[in-house]
């Protein structure tokens, strides 16, 4: 993996898909950076989350564009059928219930048009940001499943058309700003949080690189893209 390109997750997007004029579904899609950023490149987006802190952020962002999110969870997606030409899952594929995972994928292959294109981004159980999440949330089963889950796409109907790996950067100005993103994206982590602050700042900065001024992870992801058969 130390020799795999570093490359942002949204220029490894656009440098593999034509996003122009295209409607996109961004399953989970957090407090909308990626709904943006799609947009900017010609894209008709269309952002899916179910967490309330995320919404909120999500819509205070970007308020000439409310009617961009909606209300969701990825195994039952509030959107037509052979609505969308592409549906991503960004980090998000391993949050859906492990028992809805599949579901999801199906539910993806249900509002892609013939020939859509799905594509996946999952974060490895490995490198410094799951380091330091790890003590709050080890989510290395969660994200087994959800590889389990994209290894049989093939029965919903899909052909995957390129598996890669790559190393991507997420920077935090400090480690107060990575707690709130860490629980803000699961509520459920408070507590846990809560109970192990301490030792999980220090972690934070024992394994973040400080560099102009912010704490950056490296972190490792796995991308899967399919075509809707
Ligand atoms: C790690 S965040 C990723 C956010 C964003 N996609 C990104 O790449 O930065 C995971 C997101 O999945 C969302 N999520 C949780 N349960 C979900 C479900 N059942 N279906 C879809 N998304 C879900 C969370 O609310 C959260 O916003």
């Amino acid at each position: 993996m130390t020799n795999t390109p570093t490359i942002s997750n949204f220029d490894m997007l656009s440098s593999k898909l034509d996003l122009e004029g295209k409607v996109v579904v961004d399953v989970g899609c957090g407090a909308g950076q990626l709904v943006r950023f799609l947009r900017r490149q010609g894209a008709s987006p269309i952002g899916v989350e179910c967490g309330e802190v995320m919404m909120r952020q999500a819509l205070d962002a970007d308020p000439d564009h409310t009617d961009s999110y909606l209300d969701g969870v990825g195994q039952d997606l509030p959107v037509d059928d052979e609505a969308a030409d592409i549906v991503v899952f960004s980090y998000s594929l391993h949050h859906v219930p492990i028992g809805e995972m599949f579901n999801a994928l199906r539910e993806a292959h249900r509002v892609l048009k013939p020939g859509g294109t799905l594509y996946v981004v999952e974060p490895l159980p490995e490198g410094a940001g799951f380091e330091s999440v790890k003590l709050i949330d080890d989510e290395t089963v969660v994200r087994g499943h959800a590889q389990d889950a994209l290894g049989k796409a093939a029965d919903l109907g899909f052909s995957q058309t390129l598996q890669t790996t790559y190393r991507c950067e997420e920077s935090y100005p400090d480690a107060e700003t990575w707690e709130e993103i860490i629980v803000g994206i699961d509520p459920t982590r408070a507590e846990r949080m809560a109970q192990h602050r301490e030792e999980s700042v220090r972690l934070f900065y024992a394994h973040a690189t400080e560099r102009d001024g912010k704490f950056v992870f490296v972190q490792p992801v796995d991308l899967k893209i399919f075509t809707k058969n």
